[in-house]
């Protein structure tokens, strides 16, 4: 089944799911990780300078054996060293990945720039006007950050990647208006959180509840993870996940097949999430 596609505020088409390569697989040699996640049906990689596995996957990309332009490859910018730009950072990126271009460069984290956001992000501008990134935007921003670098942009950011799952939902409210004011993408990490990292909370028993119900309508296997996933896809979130099992990969990517949330079920996960406040992951 083919991936649905979201397309970015500069015409640019990004597939709505993406195969991670940081958390559980942070610093890892993600060679065989990514030819299998590519190998089961996944498009979208999404790396990170921070993540130090660049090469590897680049490996994966070349060892999958897929075209390029079948592929949609994220990289992110880590701290810039004393005279590196955004610019040639992506350099370095390109060649350890191996790569004529990325797809996405995000600016990863906004503190580790504090007071020169603008100028990282005039840099981000170059490598897009360049073609060194097709698309490109930021992650783990909040409005203020946004805002800063909204003003005199020439190419306002596509994405903004953020942790996202019922646990913060409440305290993303108005970035996310930001996001569909500006037609930024919201994209979201750490979405399977309330379940593996934050397990025991008051959303268990609803997505248990829904999870039947889905599985049910649908009379096929649902997951837990199937039922958070579905949530962040029907908001048209670009969600970015990650696993070390290809039935897990598997599994996420049949998201698509579950059957839809009903507005009741999404205001039971949201007020269940409101009852806790829990960000898993620090910038
Ligand atoms: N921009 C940022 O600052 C930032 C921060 C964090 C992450 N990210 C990106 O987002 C990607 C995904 O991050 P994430 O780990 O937060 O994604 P996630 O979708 O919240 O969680 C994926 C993890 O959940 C585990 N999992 C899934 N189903 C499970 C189950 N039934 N039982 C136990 N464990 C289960 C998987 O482990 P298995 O291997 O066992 O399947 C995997 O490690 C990262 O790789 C990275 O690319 C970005």
């Amino acid at each position: 089944m083919a991936i649905s596609i979201l397309t970015l505020n500069d015409g640019n088409q990004v597939p709505w799911i993406a195969f991670g390569t940081g958390t559980a697989l942070f610093q890892q040699d993600v060679q065989n990780t990514v030819e299998t996640a590519i190998a089961n049906g996944f498009t979208h990689l999404d790396g990170a300078q921070m993540y130090e596995n660049e090469e590897s996957l680049g490996a994966g990309i070349k060892a999958s054996g897929m075209p390029r332009s079948a592929l949609f490859v994220t990289t992110k910018l880590h701290r810039l060293q004393p005279g590196q730009t955004a610019k040639t950072a992506l350099h370095v990126s390109l060649k350890k990945l191996g790569l004529e271009y990325v797809d996405l460069y995000l600016v990863h984290v906004p503190g580790h720039h504090a007071g020169h956001l603008k100028e990282v992000w005039k840099s981000m501008e170059e490598c897009k006007r360049e073609g060194l990134s097709k698309s490109i935007g930021v992650s783990n921003f909040e409005v203020e950050h946004l805002e800063e670098i909204l003003e005199g942009a020439e190419f306002p950011p596509s994405v903004n990647q953020i942790e996202i799952h019922p646990y913060v939902w409440k305290s993303l409210q108005a970035v996310i208006a930001l996001h569909k004011q500006h037609n930024i993408v919201t994209s979201s990490f750490g979405g399977l959180s309330p379940l593996f990292r934050a397990s025991g909370g008051p959303l268990d028993p609803i997505i248990e509840k829904i999870r039947a119900r889905l599985e049910s309508t649908r009379g096929e296997p649902v997951s837990v993870g199937h039922v958070l996933n579905k949530w962040l896809q029907q908001y048209g979130f670009l969600v970015v996940t990650t696993s070390t099992k290809a039935d897990r990969m598997r599994e996420y990517l049949d998201t698509a097949n579950v059957p839809q949330l009903t507005a009741e079920e999404i205001e039971l996960i949201e007020n269940a999430g409101a009852q806790r406040h829990q960000k898993i992951f620090s910038n």
